[in-house]
């Protein structure tokens, strides 16, 4: 899901990244900390760590060798709420009864061109609606809750071309990959630019975080926009979009694009206050 930048409380991040502090026992504390982060790297440092040399050759469409991609879900996999400052009794996970959606919180740790790492908060009943990920290689580490995951991939043209099908009404066909729900502590899921499910639906069943990492971020300007969609039963296949592959049973939508901005997604910046990321 695309964060607009606005919304990543920058700001808050910088204050901690460069040492500012008020008082001294603030800085007794963070010198400590400094002499604590250069013997042992944090949880999240060693996450940047991977992603810097894991896309170091990062460019859209281009997919982390499968060495890489194990090396990066391992050190995802030992992520803990904990690590990133997160606990169940945060705001983040209560919905403020607005009476409108729950609001999703994103929390910015880093960006550059070829990686960004940040975390969604969920209250309970949120969502993040079906969105794709357009060239990217995506990691999610489900860090607390539980949480209904959807996703589908695009079903090309058969004749070889990379073009999607269409209906007559300009939906395009994808293939369920995963209906399910995950419960933390759980293995990071990855999706690639054209598998593994790029284009997923995030419910909260109970409030959750997850931890993504993107390969290379979304960009507007490059074309890689996020997009949402709403699925359509495939009631010109067989079994109203249920078919049978040998013994395998397959399941298909006709996606319909809603744009960038669905109503029913609330997403609010806040900072974030676990260690901080120190790009040397
Ligand atoms: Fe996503």
């Amino acid at each position: 899901m695309r964060v607009n930048g606005s919304l990543a409380d920058r700001k808050g991040s910088d204050q901690v990244a460069t040492g500012k502090s008020t008082s001294s026992s603030n800085s007794k504390k963070n010198k400590r900390r400094q002499k604590k982060s250069a013997a042992m790297p944090t949880a999240v440092q060693r996450v940047f760590e991977a992603c810097k040399e894991v896309f170091a050759d990062g460019a859209p469409g281009i997919v982390p060798s499968p060495d890489e991609v194990e090396r990066l879900r391992s050190v995802l996999d030992a992520v803990m709420p904990a690590d990133v400052g997160l606990s169940p009794n945060l705001s983040f996970f209560r919905d403020v009864g607005t009476g409108g959606p729950p609001p999703v919180t994103y929390l910015h740790l880093y960006e550059c061109p070829k990686f960004s790492i940040g975390i969604f908060c969920l209250p309970q009943g949120a969502v993040i609606p079906l969105h794709d990920h357009p060239a990217m290689t995506v990691f999610s580490k489900l860090l607390m809750g539980s949480m209904h995951v959807k996703s589908y991939d695009w079903v090309n043209d058969p004749l070889g071309s990379d073009q999607r099908i269409k209906s007559s009404t300009g939906a395009s066909l994808a293939k369920l990959h995963t209906d399910a729900i995950s419960v933390a502590p759980c293995e990071t899921s990855v999706l690639y630019p054209a598998a593994a499910g790029n284009l997923h639906c995030f419910t909260a069943v109970t409030s959750c975080a997850v931890l993504d990492v993107l390969g290379p971020p979304y960009d507007d300007e490059e074309g890689r926009a996020c997009t949402y969609y709403r699925g359509n039963a495939c009631s010109n296949l067989p079994g109203d979009g249920l078919t049978r592959c040998g013994e395998r049973e397959e399941y298909y939508a006709w996606l319909e694009e809603r744009g960038s901005e669905p109503d029913e997604l609330v997403v609010r910046g806040a900072e974030y206050k676990g260690p901080r990321i120190v790009d040397h």
